[in-house]
C-alpha cells in the first residue's frame, strides 16, 4: 500500500485489522501457512540485499529531481499535480520499505522464478524483486514513459541484468505476457479499481499452476477494491489467502487440504 491520503474506509478496515489480526505463526495449524510466518513475515534476520536497498531508498528519500508523470488507472488520492519529486514519490506513491522488504523474503523464500508487477513507478520495489532472486527473472508493466525511464536508470546504477521492463498499459501488455510466460508470483500494483482487479485476477488464474502467487497492492484503498478482495480470496481455487492490510496475496497449493483465510499483523 502506498502511504496515500487515509479515508475513512481504510480507517475503519485498519482499526479492525488491528484488533483481530494475529501477531505471530502461534496457532497457525496449515504447516505451509506456519513457514511463512516463520520465514517470511515475522523472520527478523537481517539480510545484506535488504541493507543495500535501504540505502538506495535513502538517496531516492533525498531527491529533489522531478518528473512529470502521466496518470494512469484509479488516479491518486495523493497528487494533484503530473509534475512529481522522487523523493515526494518514495514517500507517498510507492510501496514503504516494510512491504517490499516482505516481498523480498517471501520471493527468497519460494524461490520464485518468473515474476510479473504490474505498476513499476520509479522501479524501488522492482529492485527488491530482482535482487531476492538473481537467478530469476522481473518483468515489469508500468504505462508513463518517463518512470520506465527512471527505473530502467535506477536498475543499471544496481546493476541488476535479471529485470524487463515493459512500456504499456496493463490491459494492452498482460494477456500476451501470461500467455509467454508463467510466472510464479504477480504482484498487482496499479490501477486500484473493482473492475480492473477482477480481470486482472481472471487473467492470471487462467494461467495459474499450483505453487502461484498472487498479491493485490492496496486491498482496503476504496470499497470496490475490499470487494475484489473478498471475491478473489473466496474464489474455489484459491486454498490459503493471506490479509497484511496493506496487500492480500492467494495460493493455490493443492496439498493444503482445508481452505486457510489468514489475516496477520505486520
Ligand atoms: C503504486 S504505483 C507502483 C508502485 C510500485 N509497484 C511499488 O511497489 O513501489 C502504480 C503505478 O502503476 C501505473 N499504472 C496504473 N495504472 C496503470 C495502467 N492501467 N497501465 C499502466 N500503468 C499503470 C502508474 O503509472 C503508477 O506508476
Amino acid at each position: 500500500m502506498c502511504v496515500m491520503t487515509i479515508n475513512f474506509h481504510q480507517i475503519k478496515h485498519y482499526i479492525k485489522h488491528y484488533l483481530t489480526a494475529r501477531r505471530g505463526g502461534h496457532g497457525v495449524h496449515s504447516p505451509f501457512a506456519f513457514q511463512l510466518c516463520e520465514e517470511v513475515f515475522y523472520n527478523r534476520n537481517s539480510f545484506y540485499d535488504l541493507d543495500e536497498l535501504q540505502k538506495t531508498r535513502t538517496s531516492l528519500l533525498n531527491s529533489n529531481t522531478e518528473i512529470i508523470v502521466e496518470d494512469f488507472g484509479a488516479g491518486s488520492k495523493t497528487f494533484t499535480t503530473n509534475k512529481r519529486k522522487i523523493k515526494d514519490l518514495v514517500a507517498k506513491g510507492i510501496s514503504t520499505a516494510k512491504q517490499s522488504e516482505t516481498l523480498y523474503k517471501l520471493i527468497n523464500f519460494l524461490n520464485c522464478g518468473a515474476i510479473i508487477e504490474l505498476g513499476t513507478s520509479i522501479g524501488l520495489n522492482t529492485l527488491y524483486l530482482a535482487k531476492a532472486n538473481k537467478n530469476g527473472k522481473v518483468i515489469t508493466i508500468e504505462g508513463s514513459k518517463n518512470l520506465v525511464e527512471f527505473a530502467t536508470e535506477l536498475a543499471k546504477k544496481n546493476n541488476l541484468n535479471n529485470i524487463e521492463f515493459i512500456e504499456a498499459k496493463f490491459d494492452e501488455a498482460l494477456p500476451t505476457l501470461l500467455q509467454n510466460n508463467s510466472p510464479s508470483l504477480i504482484y498487482i500494483d496499479g490501477n486500484h479499481t473493482y473492475d480492473a482487479t477482477m480481470r486482472y485476477f481472471n487473467l492470471a488464474l487462467a494461467k495459474k499452476d499450483n505453487s502461484t502467487v498472487i498479491i493485490f497492492d492496496d486491498i482496503y484503498w476504496s470499497p470496490g477494491m475490499t470487494m475484489a478482495w473478498n471475491e478473489i480470496k473466496n474464489n474455489a481455487s484459491v486454498t490459503l489467502s493471506i490479509d497484511l492490510f496493506y496487500f492480500g496475496m492467494v495460493f493455490f497449493r493443492e496439498e493444503l487440504k482445508e481452505k486457510v483465510d489468514l489475516k496477520l499483523f505486520l
